[in-house]
């Protein structure tokens, strides 16, 4: 068994329960269904064994990861009768988790929530940690809170069903943790990566749990994000600004493998790392990269979108760079500290799109 120590007390993440017997077993008559549509659709279990009036089906996407979808699903929860002794269950992705975590961690002022996480970043990330996250005023995850669920169930059948892009997005957030750890995975997964992209639902169970393991050993320790788990940070700061700028036709995990790659070369560039290690992470990276080109006269609208990161302090931009290999460290970028000068961070941004090694 799995379990994760946390302010709430200990959950459990069930790993191995085929789907219709953990459907059976984990949700409870009282239980609300939170379900993003494309799993509604694609697994009629789900309608088979629910009453319709348990369910909010959700059009998963970032647009819909707002106040007024929680503030939707509460009205339907309190009309539908909904009790605070009840709980929801969130099917879905990382932002089926949002939505319902959020809602659950606010509505009677904390209510109990389980999950059957459904995508790949969901399963091998999010589910654990506690956060809560909903955008606001067109930044995202600005709003949020600390609310674990009570219990995981991760079934990689549903990955069976998953877009590609979308286990790769899984598979960036995956990398960031092999590379804070150096995990033994990182070579089988450079080498496995093509059958783990076809075929995740057979192979991809101990790369999870490996994922899962290195995440908790650190939100155990830091679970409000106050500390050293903002190393966990690093390649979101420079791929939230990806994910935005593209408008989120990038994915949040394949954002954040760019981001990765843009911190790693902007310590190469700034004497923090040799270009052996800088080669040593692009190789576990390269597999995942997708190509995202900012142009030139875009450089200011990106470094923009990085100083709105909900992390930045004042006129800082806070950033994690690795200093070697197993050696993630918080940066700042700013023109009064000298870590990183913010003229010199757009220099190396413009250096970055157009280097060949891409
Ligand atoms: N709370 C946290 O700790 C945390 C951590 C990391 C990321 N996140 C958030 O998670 C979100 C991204 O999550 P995500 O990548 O899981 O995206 P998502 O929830 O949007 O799901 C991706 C897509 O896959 C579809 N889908 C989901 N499961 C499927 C399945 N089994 N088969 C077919 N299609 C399926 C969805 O409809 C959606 O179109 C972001 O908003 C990010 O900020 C939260």
């Amino acid at each position: 068994m799995f379990s994760v120590d946390s302010h709430k007390g200990k959950y459990h993440v069930v790993f191995g329960t085929p789907l219709e017997e953990a459907v059976k077993s984990c949700i409870q008559d009282t239980d609300f269904l939170v379900i993003d549509k494309c799993v509604y659709d694609k697994y009629p279990i789900f309608h088979r064994l629910i009453d319709s009036e348990r369910i909010y089906i959700l059009r998963a996407g970032e647009e819909t990861k707002t106040l007024q979808t929680c503030q939707e699903l509460i009205s339907i929860l309190i009309s539908s009768g909904f009790k605070r002794n009840h709980k929801l269950v969130a099917v879905g992705g990382g932002i089926t988790q949002d939505i319902t975590s959020f809602t659950a961690s606010v509505l009677f002022r904390g209510i109990g929530w389980k999950f059957f996480p459904t995508t790949l970043l969901a399963q091998a990330d999010s589910c654990i940690g506690s956060k809560t996250s909903i955008n606001f005023s067109n930044t995202k995850n600005l709003l949020g809170s600390f609310h674990p669920p009570e219990q995981i169930i991760c079934c990689t059948e549903f990955l069976k069903t998953l877009p590609r892009n979308d286990i790769k997005s899984g598979i960036g957030e995956m990398l960031h943790y092999y590379i804070y750890a150096d995990s033994s995975l990182l070579e089988d997964m450079t080498r496995e990566y093509n059958k783990l992209v076809e075929n995740p639902c057979e192979l991809m169970g101990r790369y999870i749990e490996e994922s899962l393991s290195i995440k908790r050993e650190m939100i155990q320790r830091d679970e409000f994000d106050k500390g050293e788990r903002r190393v966990f940070n690093y390649g979101h700061t420079f791929g939230h600004a990806i994910e935005a700028l593209s408008n989120y036709e990038v994915s949040h995990g394949l954002a954040v493998t760019i981001g990765m790659d843009i911190a790693n070369y902007v310590a190469l560039k700034n004497n923090i790392i040799d270009e052996e290690t800088y080669l040593y992470f692009h190789k576990h990276l390269k597999n995942n990269l997708t190509p995202y080109y900012i142009d030139n006269d875009r450089i200011e609208d990106y470094y923009n979108l990085l100083m709105k990161d909900k992390k930045n302090t004042d006129s800082d931009i806070v950033c994690i760079l690795p200093y070697g290999i197993k050696d993630l460290r918080i940066t700042k970028v700013s023109d009064s500290n000298t870590d990183i000068s913010i003229d010199k961070l757009k220099r190396d941004l413009v250096d970055y799109m157009e280097d060949k090694c891409l």
